[in-house]
Order: structure tokens, then sequence, then C-alpha cells
């Protein structure tokens, strides 16, 4: 999201740029082309500011490693008013969430694991939880509704790819199975970094 606005952000307001210059050009020799121009830089405008809303749909809560806790949180809220399933986020003692990537891609994990149980799993309730102990972490995504499929169904889209894919980046593996009393329960291990030892 961040990267959409900086890169497609800086074109747009380089062209908004541009045309004006061209209407004054066109003015200065009133040529009735210029309220062409004008139009342009009326609809690169809005460009812009369509940009800047989509990049902050794509990436809404400028993550961090600070501020993972309160977006998962914010995630469950925003789920619950979304959908009217109940989802909790709980985490009952520090989890060491120390870099960008990892809450990044945590939180993108637990975005994808909910939507999954909404859509496909008929879910009304959702338990997000992160625990630790002194190496690892877990962030498990516990749901009730339909029972997770067998394996052949899994490869129908690209979500349990990407989470996968992303479980990998912050070195971690993700185990998705059925509930012991049916739903689905989306667990991603991954070790802890510290200062003495950030995981290269
Ligand atoms: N929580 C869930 N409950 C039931 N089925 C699920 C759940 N999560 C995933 N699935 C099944 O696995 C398939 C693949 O999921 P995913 O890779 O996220 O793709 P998509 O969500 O785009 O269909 C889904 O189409 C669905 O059949
Ligand atoms: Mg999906």
């Amino acid at each position: 999201g961040q990267e959409l606005h900086d890169s497609i952000g800086q074109q747009l307001t380089g062209i908004e740029f541009m045309t004006e210059v061209l209407e004054q050009k066109l003015n200065s020799k009133s040529l009735t082309e210029a309220s062409y121009a004008a139009k342009i830089t009326s609809l690169v405008s809005q460009t812009t500011g369509q940009a800047r809303d989509l990049a902050k749909g794509l990436d809404p809560l400028d993550l961090d490693a600070s501020n993972l806790l309160p977006a998962l949180d914010a995630l469950a809220a925003t789920t619950e008013h979304l959908f009217g399933s109940s989802c909790r986020f709980k985490c009952d003692k520090p989890v060491p969430i120390n870099d960008t990537s990892l809450a990044i891609n945590l939180f993108r994990i637990a975005q994808e694991a909910i939507t999954n149980a909404i859509r496909h799993g008929k879910a009304k309730n959702i338990l997000i939880e992160l625990v630790s102990n002194t190496y690892e972490s877990i962030l498990t995504v516990k749901s009730d509704g339909l029972d997770f499929p067998d394996v052949q169904d899994r490869n129908k889209g690209m979500g349990l790819k990407i989470m996968d894919y992303r479980a990998g980046i912050i070195d971690g593996s993700l185990n998705i199975r059925k509930g012991a009393d049916g739903g689905t329960i989306v667990a991603c291990v991954f070790p802890n970094r510290n200062a003495n030892h950030n995981g290269g």
C-alpha cells in the first residue's frame, strides 16, 4: 500500500503539475484548448485522491512492530462490525514482536484466516490468539462453522498458498486443520527474535 501510494502518488502529482503548466501556456496564447488542459488537470487531481484512498485501503493500519496487538484487536472489531459474527483477539502475556515484516505477515495470515472462516466456513465465532514461550510464539485463528475440507479442496485458491508463503518468510510454519469439534484451526508457529539474535 505504502509503495503504491509513494510511486503512483509521485507520478500523478508530476502529471498534474505539467498539465497545469500547459494550461497556463495555452491561456497566455489565448487558446481555447486551455479549458481542455484544465479538465485534464482536474481529472488527474481526482485520480490522485483515489489512488491515495486505495493505498490506504490496502494498508489501512500502518502496521509496524509496535502496533500488531492493537491492529489485531481492531481487525476483530471490524470483523464483528462487518459480518456480525463474534470475533475476539486474546493475548494474555506480552509476545516479542520486533520487526515490521513479522507484524505485517502475521496480520495478513490472521486476516486471510478470518476471511476464509466467514466466507467458506460460515463461522459465527472466531478467536484470534497470540501466545509465546521462551523460543517460539504461535498465532492461532480458531473458528466454528463448517469443517475444514480435505486436502484436495485446499488447492482451489491462492489464499492458503499465500498464508503458507508468509509463514515461511517469518521462519515459521503453518498448520491448518479441522477443529476437534469441527470448524477450522489455523496455527502459525514462528521463532521469537530478540535484540541478540534477530534471525538474520
Ligand atoms: N475456514 C474454512 N472453512 C471451510 N473451508 C475453507 C476454509 N478455509 C479455506 N477453505 C477451503 O479451501 C479453499 C481454498 O482457500 P483459499 O486458498 O483461501 O482460496 P479462496 O478463499 O480464494 O477460495 C476454499 O475455497 C475453501 O473451499
Ligand atoms: Mg481465501
